[in-house]
C-alpha cells in the first residue's frame, strides 16, 4: 500500500517576544488572568515588514534540510494561512519563488487555525493519488496584524510563527487517517469580517471573537473528531504515543485529552511560549517534539486543529 509520509519538519518564530508582563504595562490585564485562563505566558511577534512568506521561508528551509530534499524535488507547495502577504498571488506562489522551486503547483488554503490540517490532508491525497511526488506543507501566520492591541479579550491570545513539513510517497505507513469538518453557521463567533472593496476597507479589519462560544464548540467537536480519526486508523487512544493539538488554550487541550482518555504526559504543548499561532500552531508544536526527540520513528501520532469557520479536523499518522 502507498502512503504519504512526513520526511522532515521545520519551524520558525520571529525574534521579538512579548510577555504577559509586557502586556500588563500596556492594557488592563494581568499575567495571572492570562495564565490561569489560557496557559499563555509569552508569544512571538513579527517585525515590521516581516511577512508571512518570510516566516514560511525559514520554516520551509529547515523542513527541507531535515528531509534532505532540494528545490528540485518539491512539486507541490500548500501554505495554510489567514494572513497572506497580499490578496494575490498566493503566499504559496511567493514562497515558491523565494525557494527557487521551478516546477509543480502552489496554492494557499484558508481554514484559519485548522488550516494546517486541511493543507496536510489535501497534500496526503495528492501524494497517495500519484499526481504529485514531494509536497511542502506550511502553516504560517502574522496574526498580530489582525489584532486590536487595545482589546484585552483578544490581543493576549495570539502570536506569529511558521511550521512546515515535507511529505513524500512511501511504502512504509505514514498518514493513516484524516477527517475535516466545517460548520459555516458559526462563522460569526470568530472572524475578521473586513475586506478590500473599491479601494477601501469594508467591515472590521480586526479579529472579533465570542470566546466562550468558541470554547464550547471546540470541546464539543474535538473529541468526536479524534475518536473518528482513531477508529478509521484502526487504533485506540491508549495506543497513541503523542497527541499534538491546536495550541489555543491549555484548558481546551486538557479537556480533550481527558475526554479521549489520554494521559497529559503524551500531549505536546507549546501554548505557554507561542500563544495561539493559528495555522502555524500544530506544525510548530510538531517540530518542537520531533527536534527534542520526544517523537521517534515508529510512534503513533495524532494531530488536531480547530478554528474560525468554524472548522476542525484530526489526522492520525505513523512517524
Ligand atoms: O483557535 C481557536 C481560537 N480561539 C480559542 O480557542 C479561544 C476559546 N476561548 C477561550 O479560550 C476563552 O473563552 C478565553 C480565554 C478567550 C476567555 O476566557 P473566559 O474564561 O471564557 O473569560 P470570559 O470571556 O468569560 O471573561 C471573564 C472576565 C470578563 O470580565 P467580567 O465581564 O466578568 O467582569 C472579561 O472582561 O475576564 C475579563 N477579561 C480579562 N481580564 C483580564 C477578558 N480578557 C481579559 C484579559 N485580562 N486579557
Amino acid at each position: 500500500m502507498t502512503y504519504a509520509r512526513i520526511f522532515g519538519t521545520g519551524s520558525y518564530l520571529p525574534e521579538r517576544v512579548v510577555t504577559n508582563r509586557d502586556l500588563e504595562a500596556r492594557i488592563d490585564t494581568t499575567d495571572e488572568w492570562i495564565v490561569s485562563r489560557t496557559g499563555i505566558e509569552a508569544r512571538h511577534v513579527a517585525a515590521d515588514g516581516e511577512m508571512t512568506s518570510d516566516l514560511a521561508l525559514q520554516a520551509a528551509r529547515r523542513a527541507m534540510e531535515s528531509a534532505s530534499v532540494t528545490a528540485d524535488d518539491i512539486d507541490l507547495i500548500i501554505v495554510a494561512t489567514t494572513t497572506p502577504d497580499m490578496i494575490f498571488p498566493s503566499t504559496a506562489c511567493l514562497l515558491q519563488a523565494k525557494l527557487g522551486v521551478k516546477q509543480g503547483a502552489a496554492f494557499d488554503v484558508q481554514a484559519v487555525c485548522t488550516g494546517f490540517m486541511y493543507a496536510l490532508s489535501t497534500a496526503n491525497l495528492f501524494i497517495t493519488s500519484g499526481q504529485h511526488r514531494c509536497a511542502l506543507v506550511v502553516g504560517a501566520e502574522v496574526f498580530s496584524r489582525l489584532l486590536d492591541w487595545n482589546d484585552r479579550r483578544t490581543c493576549v491570545l495570539f502570536g506569529d510563527g511558521a511550521g512546515a513539513v515535507v511529505l513524500r510517497r512511501s511504502e512504509e505507513p505514514g498518514i493513516l487517517s484524516s477527517n475535516l469538518h466545517a460548520d459555516g453557521s458559526l462563522s460569526h463567533i470568530l472572524r475578521v469580517d473586513g475586506g478590500i472593496s473599491h479601494g477601501q476597507i469594508r467591515g472590521n479589519p480586526f479579529l472579533e471573537m465570542d470566546g466562550q462560544a468558541v470554547y464550547r464548540t471546540a470541546v464539543r467537536v474535538l473529541d468526536e473528531s479524534a475518536e473518528e480519526a482513531l477508529k478509521q486508523s484502526g487504533y485506540t487512544a491508549a495506543q497513541l504515543d503523542w497527541f499534538v493539538p491546536h495550541q489555543a488554550n491549555i484548558r481546551i487541550i486538557n479537556s480533550i485529552a481527558d475526554k479521549i482518555g489520554l494521559p497529559r504526559e503524551r500531549v505536546v504543548t507549546t501554548v505557554a511560549r507561542h500563544g495561539n499561532t493559528s495555522a502555524a500552531s500544530v506544525p510548530l508544536a510538531l517540530d518542537a517534539a520531533v527536534r527534542d526527540h520526544r517523537i521517534k520513528p515508529g510512534h503513533l501520532v495524532m494531530l488536531q486543529g480547530v478554528g474560525g469557520g468554524m472548522t476542525w479536523g484530526t489526522l492520525v499518522l505513523r512517524w
